[in-house]
Order: C-alpha cells, then sequence, then structure tokens
C-alpha cells in the first residue's frame, strides 16, 4: 500500500518510557555462553531494559502517553482514538488499547490493539491518519510497545540478547501545514515462519513452548532489502531523493541492518539515528524511542523532514516521511 498524504495531520506531542531495570552484555554472559565483544561487533547492542515480572505494557507505556499528551497540551477526555501497536498486550482481551483509554481518562475514543510485529508502530501511525483524514477522528493517540523479554527463550543466545523492552506514544492532529507526506506499507506472509510466536494463537502446535524463534540471517537479508526498498518508494511518491531527508529514523534492530540501509540510500551517519546501543530492539517502541533522542539532540524539529521506516514479524514493512510541525524543547 501506498498513498501521498492530502489531509495535514501532524504529531504534536511525544512520550517514551522503559523499565528501570538494566541488562547488560556482561549480565547475558553470566548465564549464556556469549560476550559483550560477540554481541556488540554482530549487533551494536550494549544493553537493554527488561521489564519486571509485575511490569505489563501498560504500566510501561502509561508514563509515555501521559507525556505525550502533556507536550501536545490535550487532556486524554479529548481523545476519540487509541490505538496501541504490540505484539505483547497485557492479556489478548480486554485490548491494552481499551485498558490505557480507561486508565487514561479517555471514555469517548474508540481503543484496540494492531499487530504487525516491530513495524506495527508505522501501521498505526498510518491508521490514525487515515482516521484524521477521513474525518472519523479530531485527536489520536497512537502507542508503539513492547515487552518482549516475557517471550524469549532466555537459553537461546541468538535471540535473547537482541531485544529489550520500551514504549512511546504520538499525538496526531490536524495542523495548517506540514505533517505527514506520505506512507507505503507492506507484508510478506510467506516469511512469516522467519520470527514467529508458534502456539501463541487458535493454530495448534505439538510443541510450540510459546516463546518467540527467529531465523536470523533470513530475518537479516529481508529487512536490509525491505528498509531500502520502503524508504525508496515513499521517497519516490514524493518527488523526493535522500538528499532532501534531514533525519532518518530506522528501526532499531541491529546496526548493522541500519548502516547497510543508511550506505545505500546515501545519509550520512549525522542523519541517521542509532540508540540500538541503549536499548536493543524494543519492537513496537523502537521508532518512538529513536524519534525521542533525536528530538532531545534537536535533529527533529519544526521543518525538519524526517523518514521512518519499519520492519518486522508478519513480516511486515512501513514508511513514512513526515515535516515535523512541534517545537520538541523540554
Ligand atoms: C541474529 C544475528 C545477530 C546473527 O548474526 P550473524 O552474524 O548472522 O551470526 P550467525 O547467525 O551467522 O552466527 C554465527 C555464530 O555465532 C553464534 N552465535 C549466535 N548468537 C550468539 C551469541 N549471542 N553469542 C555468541 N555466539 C553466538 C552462532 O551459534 C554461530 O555459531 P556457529 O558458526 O558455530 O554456528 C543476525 O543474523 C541478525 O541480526 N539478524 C536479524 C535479526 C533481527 O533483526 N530480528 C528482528 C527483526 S524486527
Amino acid at each position: 500500500m501506498i498513498g501521498s498524504a492530502a489531509a495535514r495531520v501532524s504529531i504534536t506531542g511525544l512520550g517514551c518510557n522503559v523499565p528501570a531495570k538494566v541488562v547488560t552484555n556482561d549480565d547475558l554472559s553470566l548465564t549464556l555462553d556469549t560476550s559483550d565483544e560477540w554481541i556488540r561487533t554482530r549487533t551494536g547492542i550494549r544493553e537493554r531494559r527488561v521489564a519486571s515480572q509485575e511490569e505489563a505494557l501498560s504500566d510501561v507505556a502509561m508514563p509515555a502517553c501521559l507525556a505525550a499528551l502533556a507536550q501536545a497540551g490535550v487532556n486524554a477526555a479529548d481523545l476519540d482514538l487509541v490505538i496501541v501497536a504490540t505484539v505483547t498486550p497485557d492479556m489478548t482481551f480486554p485490548s491494552t488499547g481499551a485498558i490505557l483509554a480507561d486508565r487514561l481518562g479517555a471514555p469517548d475514543a474508540a481503543a484496540y490493539d494492531l499487530s504487525a510485529g516491530c513495524t506495527g508502530f508505522m501501521y498505526a501511525l498510518a491508521q490514525g491518519y487515515g482516521m484524521l483524514a477521513g474525518g472519523l477522528s479530531q485527536r489520536a493517540l497512537i502507542v508503539g510497545g513492547d515487552l518482549l523479554s516475557k517471550l524469549l527463550d532466555w537459553t537461546d543466545r541468538s535471540t535473547c540478547v537482541l531485544f529489550g523492552d520500551g514504549a512511546g506514544a504520538v499525538v496526531l492532529e490536524a495542523v495548517d501545514s506540514g505533517g505527514f507526506l506520505a506512507f507505503e506499507l507492506g507484508a510478506d506472509g510467506a516469511g512469516g515462519a522467519n520470527l514467529w510466536l508458534p502456539g501463541s494463537g487458535s493454530r495448534h502446535f505439538d510443541d510450540p513452548a510459546n516463546l518467540l524463534k527467529m531465523n536470523g540471517r533470513e530475518v537479516f537479508k529481508f529487512a536490509t532489502r525491505v528498509l531500502v526498498s520502503s524508504a525508496e518508494a515513499v521517497l519516490d511518491r514524493c518527488g523526493l531523493t535522500a538528499d532532501d531527508v534531514d533525519v532518518y529514523v530506522p528501526h532499531q534492530a541491529n546496526v548493522r541492518i541500519i548502516d547497510h540501509a543508511a550506505k545505500k540510500l546515501g545519509f550520512p551517519d549525522e542523519k541517521v539515528v542509532v540508540n540500538v546501543d541503549r536499548y536493543g530492539n524494543t519492537s513496537s517502541g523502537s521508532i518512538p524511542l529513536a524519534l525521542q533522542d533525536a528530538a532531545a539532540d534537536g535533529r527533529v524539529r519544526p521543518g525538519r523532514l524526517v523518514l521512518m521506516t519499519g520492519m518486522g514479524a508478519g513480516l511486515t514493512w512501513g514508511s513514512s516521511l513526515i515535516e515535523w510541525t512541534k517545537e520538541m524543547a523540554a
């Protein structure tokens, strides 16, 4: 799916939150046959956050939602839409969207969860945009977050070192100029078994273990391909090139994947946002966390053209270009 964004809609508030507990590579090497050196050189990850047993997604997402609403100057009661992009909801139902809408005090909001793996936040942004552009929503809260630590096999060194927990939220509202310019989203279900959670739904598996399983090499190849093709497609749709982009915010899975895509697309280091070293792959939390870091260091600011691309389970991918409109200074 690809389309230009005719209606002027933008991100007017952004907030993020991660669990307090830090797990370093050295911590992991105490119980796994791995090392800080292997993890850093193969992935760029130094540490990640891990939720406690008591913490659920809504607990980690709640401060992010409050911060996004505060920055936008929007009362929760005025929200009419809450979408939570996640593969680790508090439970299958009720949705974490409904739980958060209740906790925030947004009784008039439609609220639900959306499942598109690590691309979830990009899919949810596009859906939120569509709801505003179509006139169904005036003020939407889009949450991207995951606690993948709850689904990991902590004895499998090829997966558990890669992921971390975190959440972000943005408020979407109509603006006079700027905002979203285009979206491109896609899915290739044929590759789904390269990153999956067999036994987590209605399909029967004899011995599913209910833990994340991944073919790392195949996902690596997929990721390097779609980060480039999706970015090129959305730029082309807007009649723009990589030179026009001020800030590149790719999904934070592996610094080697990011470097490969940035090089192919022609982005110099100073345009590329990287925080996978501190958080690992936080799935749907990854792009808002990276946006927040780029806002804090001054790269994301009004007038800047920001390119975001996610990819993940499904297999899925999604890009958006936005002309940033909100002053982010604290
Ligand atoms: C997982 C990934 C980091 C592995 O890196 P790689 O360079 O491809 O490594 P390989 O899979 O070739 O494994 C090389 C060796 O390291 C070993 N290894 C794997 N994980 C290890 C770890 N944590 N510590 C030490 N050794 C490890 C493997 O067992 C293998 O050993 P062998 O050669 O004796 O069989 C990489 O494939 C990747 O990032 N894939 C994409 C994953 C991803 O982004 N998923 C989420 C998408 S949203």
